[in-house]
């Protein structure tokens, strides 16, 4: 047991100088993001041109689709960087998962149509709506946006290439609802404004919850693939798509492992989106069961469920949740055995006597820090590029204080995770000023919707 364990973890373990020399491609990636719609970041530019200054005031309803759950909130924006905020969230039926995406719109108008029911809200109409979609989107306009494709394991075809907000708009108007979609943005993006309605000092955000992105402050000259405003002074978002990073290379950019490569070739957007998927939620479980399959075939842990459900990389796939990972983890840092032992039998259903428990729970635990380790330092790769580059295009000082607000399960719930990824942006960063690091990272949760409602307001507090 101790070889095989030990061999998996030094091929997921992956040490600073690799972290740095990642950072480094990924800084020359950003930058070719921007010069050529073609390049391996996607780098949508988000026609965001006015940014929160927390003075904002105003309600806005806002809808925010993400891989697994949707979100219909009713945001007060109050002035003096406060907000209240009045919402409700479903989980995405699996049924809408796949086949034809209007059914996801539809979806979204009858929840926002049960939201407004509660007769409080209704005497709020007519509104205006911020939508934030968790899916790259080719923006011309903050109203509008193409749907460039899908991601963590959705796949509505028929729907890619139509403008997101007029499929919300035909879907509110077939209920007779009063509401104009005013914004669409990304979920990276809803949580940088909100953060920046909040904080002044906020430079960019991640997400690391079923999926895993970021976006960051640029200036609009910067943006030289597509014709913008020159002057230097203006400021954008940028929504770097940052899961595919790694994807155009001939030659493999990123350390992938086996169990990478068959977690990538049985998902339904094999090719793509390699980066997200060696750190995002939506995977972290998969890449855990996909190495329990091979330890059980090796004879290394015994599986005790059926035979038809006996691991198998094609066999109930993502059957081992992200969650499932985490809450073992965290019995396991809290020493909590009988917790570790009651998962170990029910959810990864691997065998464990008197005499093998201990070192079972002790490998078992040490598989997913390594996963979730492995996750944390790619992370950091990718802040950190965009820190330097921000520095070295002088939009930010390396004597300030830089935010990065981060949300998503993965970063709220894993043990450690947001300790950890802390710790690596300093170390990685921190260059020969060992006591300062600029770097703060701070929990933006579930903030993408006040986001949207902050872009509608920011542009009528300039008109
Ligand atoms: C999507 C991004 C999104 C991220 C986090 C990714 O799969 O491509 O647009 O921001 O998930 O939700």
């Amino acid at each position: 047991m101790d070889c095989f364990i030990e061999e998996i973890i030094s091929e997921l373990t992956l040490p600073v100088p690799k972290l740095q020399e990642l950072s480094l491609r990924f800084e020359e990636e950003l930058e070719n993001g921007l010069l050529r719609p073609d390049a391996m970041l996607k780098m949508l530019p988000t026609f965001v041109f006015a940014l929160p200054t927390g003075s904002e005031v105003g309600k806005y309803l806002t809808v925010d689709l993400g891989g697994t759950n949707l979100r219909v909130a009713l945001v007060d924006l109050l002035g003096n960087h406060k907000y209240s905020i009045r919402k409700d969230s479903w989980p995405i039926p699996d049924s809408l998962k796949s086949g034809h995406g209007t059914k996801i719109f539809t979806f979204i108008a009858q929840k926002i149509e049960e939201f407004l029911a509660h007769p409080e809200i209704e005497a709020e109409l007519p509104l205006k709506l911020g939508f934030t979609f968790s899916f790259p989107i080719q923006q011309e306009s903050l109203q509008h946006g193409c749907i460039m494709g899908w991601s963590k394991e959705i796949e509505c075809a028929d729907v890619i290439g139509q403008d997101a907000v007029k499929l919300l708009q035909e879907s509110l108007h077939q209920r007779g609802l009063d509401i104009s979609v005013e914004a669409l943005v990304n979920d990276t993006v809803g949580t940088l404004l909100a953060q920046k309605y909040r904080d002044d000092r906020t430079g960019m955000s991640v997400i690391l919850g079923t999926g895993s992105n970021a976006a960051y402050i640029e200036r609009c000259s910067e943006i030289k693939k597509q014709n913008f405003p020159k002057n230097d002074q203006q400021l954008t978002l940028i929504n770097i798509e940052w899961g595919t990073f790694g994807d155009t290379e001939a030659e493999p950019l990123l350390p992938l492992t086996r169990f990478d490569v068959t977690l990538d070739s049985e998902s339904k957007n094999s090719k793509q989106q390699k980066f997200e998927k060696m750190i995002s939620g939506m995977y972290l479980g998969e890449i855990f069961r996909l190495i329990l399959c091979e330890a059980v075939e090796k004879g290394i842990f015994n599986w005790t469920g059926t035979d038809e459900t006996k691991p198998a990389a094609s066999v109930s796939p993502y059957s081992i949740k992200t969650k499932d990972m985490s809450d073992f983890h965290e019995a396991f840092v809290s020493e909590n055995r009988e917790k570790c032992l009651e998962i170990i039998a029910e959810k990864f259903k691997i065998e464990c006597s008197t005499e093998t428990s201990d070192k079972i729970i002790t490998q078992l635990a040490r598989l997913c820090e390594s996963i979730s380790l492995r996750s944390c330092c790619l992370c950091a790769v990718g802040i950190t590029a965009v820190y330097r580059r921000l520095i070295r295009h002088d939009i930010i000082k390396s004597t300030d204080l830089f935010t990065v607000a981060v949300d998503g399960s993965l970063y709220q719930h894993y043990p450690n995770y947001s300790k950890i990824l802390q710790e690596l942006v300093c170390q990685m960063t921190r260059g020969s000023d060992e006591a300062c690091c600029r770097i703060v990272l701070v929990m933006a949760e579930d903030l993408s919707s006040v986001g949207a409602a902050a872009a509608i307001a920011a542009i009528e507090n300039i008109k």
